[in-house]
């Protein structure tokens, strides 16, 4: 945890690819943090497939490097593309691999999601899937606003800049919420 001013984010996307619209729109969440936040992002594209009989012998580098990232942070933010109506299977995957026994490290932190996707629904129905997840793992996802950038392909330009203004003051009011949320959670 960070000390009592500064809240402390660990930011998870769920797309590898390199013109990612969840990565570009990660990029516009942590260029409007509010002041006192810091935001690291995650590195999750070496984790191996979730296999229990590995687990066994101990969790993989790039996996305890990421649950140490995990109970260092004072908030997470994940950004959720939405793959045959869920979750990616890269981002789920991660998310199994972090919430295994002893010392579940997602218990309790507090959380926002972010998501873009081609389909009119901005990625709602994936990131919905994430939300029970984040029941599941005892996480306090924040509920408002939600940020759902549909027919992303429309709303970011060939460099990946974000064009759509109403997103980005979403994504705004979010990273400002968040930043409460995580204080008020750090009061508990
Ligand atoms: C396997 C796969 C499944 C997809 N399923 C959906 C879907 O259910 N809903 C949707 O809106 N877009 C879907 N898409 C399109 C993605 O929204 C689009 O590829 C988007 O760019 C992915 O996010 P990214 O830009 O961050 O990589 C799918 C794409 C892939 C590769």
């Amino acid at each position: 945890m960070s000390d009592a001013g500064s809240i402390k984010v660990l930011a998870v996307c769920g797309s590898l690819r390199k013109a990612s619209y969840n990565m570009a729109a990660l990029r516009v969440a942590i260029a409007q943090k509010p002041a006192g936040m810091t935001v690291e992002v995650a590195d999750i594209s070496q984790i191996p497939p979730y296999n229990e009989d590995v687990r066994q012998q101990g969790f993989p580098p790039t996996v305890e490097t990421l649950r140490r990232q995990i109970a260092a942070a004072d908030a997470l933010l994940f950004a959720c593309p939405e793959y045959n109506y869920s979750m990616s299977g890269v981002l789920k995957n991660a998310i199994d691999w972090a919430s295994r026994p002893p010392d579940q490290p997602f218990a309790g932190k507090p959380c926002a999601i972010i998501g873009a996707a081609a389909g009119m629904a901005g990625s709602a129905r994936a990131q919905y899937d994430l939300r029970r997840s984040c029941v599941f793992l005892d996480m306090h996802p924040l509920n408002k606003p939600e940020v759902l950038i549909g027919q992303a392909q429309t709303k970011f330009d060939a460099e990946g800049n974000l064009t759509d203004e109403a997103a980005r003051g979403f994504i705004r009011d979010l990273m400002a919420n968040l930043a409460g949320w995580a204080r008020l959670h750090r009061k508990r």
